[in-house]
C-alpha cells in the first residue's frame, strides 16, 4: 500500500500529551497517515511530529474557527478530538467541543474520537462543580445526536498532575507531595503520554467495533499513600504525603490558585466528585485498556521508565 492510500487521521491538539500520544502511535504503526493540527507550527514538539512523518497544520484551538477546522479536516477518514485546559470563568470548553465536532461532519470525516468524562453535574444532582468533566460529557452527548460514526476515550487521573501541577516540594531531607486526593483513597490513573496512543490506534483500526462506546484508559488504581511508598521504593528518597484536597490544605501549598475562586471550587468540587461516586461510573470496564496493551504502564512503571525522582516537569509546552 502506498503512504498516499493509507488512511488518514486528523489530530486536535496533537502536541498535547494525549494528541503526542495519538500522533506517535499511529505514525509508528505505519497503517495510518497523520495530519497535526497546532496553534504554533515551529513548536518543538510540532516540529518533532513533523520529523516522525506528520503534516502540520495551523488551526486557532478557540470557538470561531469553523472555517479553519473544517480545512484541516478535509480528506480525513477519522479525527481524535480534545479540549486543551480551560480554566473557570472561562466557559468555552462545550462551545470548541461542538464546534470541532460540526467541522467533522462538514468536512464529511469518516469516524471520529473525542476524549471525554463523565458529566459530574448530572450524577452529583447538581452538587458538584467540575466543568471540565460536565462540558466534555455535554460535548460527548451533542457527538451522539449528530450523522457520524464516533467513540469516546476516557482517560484517568494523568500521573502527570504530580509533575507539572502538583509539585512536590523539598523540606529538610524529605521531599513532601502535596496531593489532590486523600491518602488513602484509591483513585484510578494513567500516563497519556504512552497510554492513549495504542487505545485510539486501536479504535481507528476498528471503527464499526467501537462505535457508540466508551472506552477509559487506566494504568493503575492506586492510592497515595501506595503512591508515595512505591515512590520511596523506587527513588531511594525520602517522602511524604501531604494534603492538597481540603481548600485549606490546597491553598496552603499552592497559595497562587487564590487568586482564581472558581478554579479553587472546581478542583475541590472534582475532588469530591471522585471520592464521593467514582471517577468512572460503575458501567465502565477499567481493566479493558490494560488487557488491550498490557504494556500500559501502572505506578511502579511509570516510575521506573520515566525516571522521575520529584523534579517539576512541563512536557514542552
Ligand atoms: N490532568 C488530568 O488528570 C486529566 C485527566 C483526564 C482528562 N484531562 C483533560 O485533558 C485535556 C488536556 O489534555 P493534555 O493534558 O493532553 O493537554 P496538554 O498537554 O495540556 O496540551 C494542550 C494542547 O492544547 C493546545 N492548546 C490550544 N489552546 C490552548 C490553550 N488555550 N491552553 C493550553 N493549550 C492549548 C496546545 O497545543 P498547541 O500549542 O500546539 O496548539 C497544547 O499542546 C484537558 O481538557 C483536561 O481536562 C486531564
Amino acid at each position: 500500500m502506498s503512504t498516499k492510500e493509507k488512511p488518514l487521521i486528523a489530530i486536535v491538539g496533537a502536541t498535547s500529551k494525549q494528541g503526542r500520544s495519538v500522533a506517535a502511535t499511529l505514525l509508528r504503526s505505519e497503517r495510518f497517515r497523520v495530519r497535526a493540527l497546532t496553534r504554533k507550527k515551529d513548536s518543538t514538539e510540532a516540529l518533532s511530529l513533523e520529523k516522525l512523518g506528520a503534516e502540520i497544520v495551523t488551526v486557532p484551538l478557540e470557538p470561531g474557527s469553523q472555517k479553519d477546522l473544517i480545512a484541516a479536516f478535509k480528506g480525513a477518514d477519522g479525527a481524535f478530538l480534545m479540549t486543551p485546559p480551560i480554566a473557570p470563568p472561562q466557559t468555552t470548553e462545550a462551545p470548541l467541543g461542538r464546534e470541532m465536532a460540526d467541522a467533522t461532519v462538514e468536512a464529511g470525516v469518516g469516524h471520529i474520537v473525542f476524549s471525554t468524562l463523565e458529566n459530574v453535574d448530572k450524577i452529583s444532582a447538581g452538587t458538584k462543580y467540575a466543568p471540565h468533566f460536565t462540558d466534555k460529557a455535554c460535548v460527548a452527548d451533542y457527538i451522539r445526536g449528530l450523522p457520524i460514526s464516533h467513540s469516546f476515550i476516557m482517560p484517568a487521573f494523568f500521573y502527570t498532575n504530580l509533575l507539572e501541577y502538583y509539585v512536590p516540594r523539598l523540606e529538610g531531607d524529605t521531599l513532601l507531595l502535596p496531593v489532590y486526593l486523600p491518602e488513602d483513597f484509591r483513585a484510578p490513573f494513567v500516563d497519556p503520554l504512552t497510554a492513549t496512543g495504542p487505545v485510539v490506534l486501536e479504535i481507528f483500526s476498528n471503527p464499526g467495533r467501537y462505535n457508540g462506546k466508551t472506552l477509559p484508559i487506566v494504568g493503575d488504581i492506586i492510592s497515595p499513600r501506595e503512591m508515595i511508598e512505591t515512590f520511596q521504593r523506587v527513588t531511594g528518597l525520602k517522602a511524604e504525603y501531604r494534603n492538597a484536597f481540603t481548600r485549606n490544605g490546597l491553598l496552603q501549598y499552592f497559595p497562587e490558585f487564590a487568586a482564581n475562586e472558581l478554579l479553587v471550587r472546581e478542583l475541590l468540587g472534582m475532588v469530591e466528585y471522585a471520592v464521593e461516586y467514582g471517577y468512572f461510573g460503575k458501567e465502565h470496564d477499567l481493566e479493558w485498556s490494560r488487557r488491550l496493551n498490557p504494556d500500559t504502564l501502572n505506578w511502579e512503571q511509570y516510575l521506573r521508565t520515566t525516571g522521575w525522582r520529584g523534579h517539576r516537569r512541563s512536557f514542552g509546552l
